[in-house]
């Protein structure tokens, strides 16, 4: 142990400019606005118009995070971008973000592919390089153009999902209490036919499409969800009294209040975005968390515990120390 603690000083998002209601998308889709929002909780979401790709909507996230932190592109070490919907199959979206946002030749870059729960991944593994004293900061960044892998005649999922992109700036603090104070991450092969796109380069040749078995992806994402909380407060001694705001991925709210009712935690300490924003995969919990940031919710030593389950399946927790 180096006794550095990798403390998140900067957040940013971007979120398309066009915003689509329920009611907008029942005009194209045999669904309802009092179906979509009495099962998922979801109003509206964001849908990426021309030029709003990922890598660009991940480069503005990271611009304004760097801003926040109030240091430059060249600071950073390292890019750990989450991804399920790249640019292009290689290279990685992070490449074009290293560029874009002038880190020059400076360090590396690279995507991490873990569906909903890429954020928490890419966190984890950011905050191993800074923990160790191998970087000193890096800009971890969840960003998904979700929208281009629905199958629109499909309304039992193209309802569900929208764009956008968040990130976070992390630095390493020696002998700081603040910043991450763990990570734990889970993932079940076996599972990986409830969630899954029906293409990709090695078998069809194409993108592929979103496939989801709703009710059985639910039941494990209320079970791995709490799970997920109770292995971080276990491994800290903690208990969700002493958890000021929970974070959690915005899929569905019905998910979300589950987790908070086994958890015994009222919704007053849930950060909800899902209303506005759909799923976003691997930028929802970062998008949640820069607008309670924003908004003052969040505040100097506040306990956060950020949870995600995702395709795969996977899953995982992390606690951070604002
Ligand atoms: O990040 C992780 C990724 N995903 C998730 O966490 C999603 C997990 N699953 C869910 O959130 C829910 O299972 C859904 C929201 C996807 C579905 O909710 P549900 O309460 O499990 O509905 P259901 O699949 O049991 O479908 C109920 C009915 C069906 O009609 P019948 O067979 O009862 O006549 C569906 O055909 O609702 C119908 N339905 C719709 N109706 C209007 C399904 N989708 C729609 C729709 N609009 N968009």
């Amino acid at each position: 142990m180096t006794g550095i603690r990798a403390r998140i000083i900067g957040t940013g998002a971007y979120l398309p400019k066009k915003s689509v209601s329920n009611d907008e998308l029942a005009k194209t889709v045999d669904t309802s606005d009092e179906w979509v929002r009495q099962r998922t909780g979801i109003e509206s979401r964001h849908i990426a118009g021309e030029g709003e790709t990922t890598s660009f909507m991940a480069t503005e996230a990271a611009r304004q995070a760097l801003k926040n932190a109030g240091i430059d592109g060249s600071d950073i070490d390292v890019i750990v971008l989450a991804t399920t919907t790249p640019d292009q199959t290689f290279p990685a979206t992070a490449v074009t973000v290293q560029d874009n946002i002038g880190m020059g030749d400076h360090g590396f870059a690279f995507d991490v592919q873990a569906v909903c729960s890429g954020f928490v991944y890419a966190l984890s593994v950011a905050n191993n390089f800074v923990t160790t004293g191998q970087v000193k900061r890096a800009l971890v960044i969840g960003a998904d153009h979700f929208t281009s892998i629905l199958d629109w005649e499909d309304r039992t999922t193209c309802v569900l999902f929208g764009d956008g992109a968040a990130a976070v700036v992390l630095e390493g603090h020696a002998g700081s209490e603040r910043g991450i104070v763990s990570t734990h991450l889970h993932s079940e092969g076996r599972h990986r036919d409830l969630l899954y796109v029906d293409g990709g380069p090695s078998t069809t040749g194409t993108t592929g499409h979103v496939r989801m078995n709703g009710q059985e992806v639910f039941r494990h994402a209320v079970t791995r969800m709490s799970e997920a909380v109770k292995e971080a407060l276990d491994a800290n001694g903690l208990t969700a009294a002493d958890v000021d705001w929970l974070v959690p991925h915005q899929a569905n709210r019905r998910i979300i209040e589950s987790t908070a009712k086994k958890l015994k935690m009222p919704l007053e300490k849930v950060v909800l975005t899902v209303g506005k924003h759909g799923n976003t995969s691997a930028a929802s919990i970062p998008l949640a968390l820069h607008e309670a940031v924003q908004d003052g919710r969040i505040r100097e030593n506040d306990l956060l515990l950020l949870e995600a389950m995702g395709g795969g399946l996977t899953w995982g927790s992390a606690l951070v120390r604002w």
